[in-house]
């Protein structure tokens, strides 16, 4: 996915690990998000307390594209220290994936280019929003004005393809990554009937993590421990 606002530096680098992928045989498309013109999100919130969206436009075909692809790559370029504008709005439009995922454990790989500033604050603030959508993730590749001429090699896609191959399964999750699935889990609990539906018939409700995730007892202490101290504190909305 081209975060950009433009068909250039980010494109190329996605072209070129394009490149890399189909020689390993796999089928690629680079969705250029610019190219879609994408209506803001209007606050609604329907999509979060319902489901769904009433705005006409491309977005709900790019959402389907996502969930139904094996692996996804997002690239932006640094804007002001941060991921793209037109990056954003897509992100605000899959507003109840934070809350009901359907891109859980989807392996993924961020990439970022600057002129020269804010990657890391960049690559961080794409990578919140991935732990939200409870992906598998597979590392980051970036490049600034200095290095940008510099191919990238398949070893930068190594722990991504690895993970395609295995469908992201046993994916190790880290205890961010654990903390966020357990607020959520104590939302769909306590707090949002349509996030308890999905979490119930997804089988995520009872479990500290996705399920096809590898977790130590640490991790499981951890996560079951959190969920029950957030189910006393976090408490149903009284009307
Ligand atoms: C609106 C705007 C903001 C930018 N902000 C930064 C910045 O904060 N730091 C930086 O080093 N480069 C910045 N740049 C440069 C871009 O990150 C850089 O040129 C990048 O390669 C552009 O990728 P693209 O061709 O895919 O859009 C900015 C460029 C634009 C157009």
């Amino acid at each position: 996915m081209n975060g950009s606002g433009r068909k250039k530096n980010t494109y190329y680098l996605l072209k070129s690990i394009e490149e890399i992928l189909i020689n390993e045989n796999f089928e690629t498309e680079i969705i250029n998000l610019y190219k879609e013109k994408l209506e803001f999100c209007t606050r609604c919130e329907v999509c979060i307390l319902k489901d769904g969206c009433f705005i006409n436009d491309k977005c709900s075909e790019i959402m389907k594209k996502v969930i139904e692809c094996d692996g996804l790559i997002i690239g932006t370029p640094v804007y002001l220290n941060n991921m793209s504008g037109v990056l954003k709005n897509f992100f605000d439009r899959t507003c109840s994936w934070f809350h009901r995922t359907p891109v859980s454990q989807k392996p993924t790989l961020l990439l970022a280019n600057t002129q020269g500033s804010g990657i890391k604050k960049t690559l961080n603030s794409v990578k919140e929003v991935m732990i939200q959508w409870g992906v598998c993730l597979t590392g980051s590749i970036s490049r600034n004005g200095r290095n940008f001429n510099k191919p990238i090699k398949r070893h930068e896609l190594k722990n991504f393809i690895t993970s395609v191959n295995l469908n992201g399964y046993e994916y190790i999750p880290s205890f961010k990554e654990i903390y966020t699935y357990n607020v959520q889990r104590t939302l769909a609990t306590n707090v949002f009937p349509v996030d308890k539906k999905y979490w119930e018939e997804n089988n995520l409700i009872d479990s500290v993590y996705f399920k096809s995730a590898k977790i130590n007892l640490i991790k499981k202490f951890y996560g079951n421990a959190l969920y029950k101290f957030l189910c006393k504190v976090i408490k149903p909305i009284e009307n």
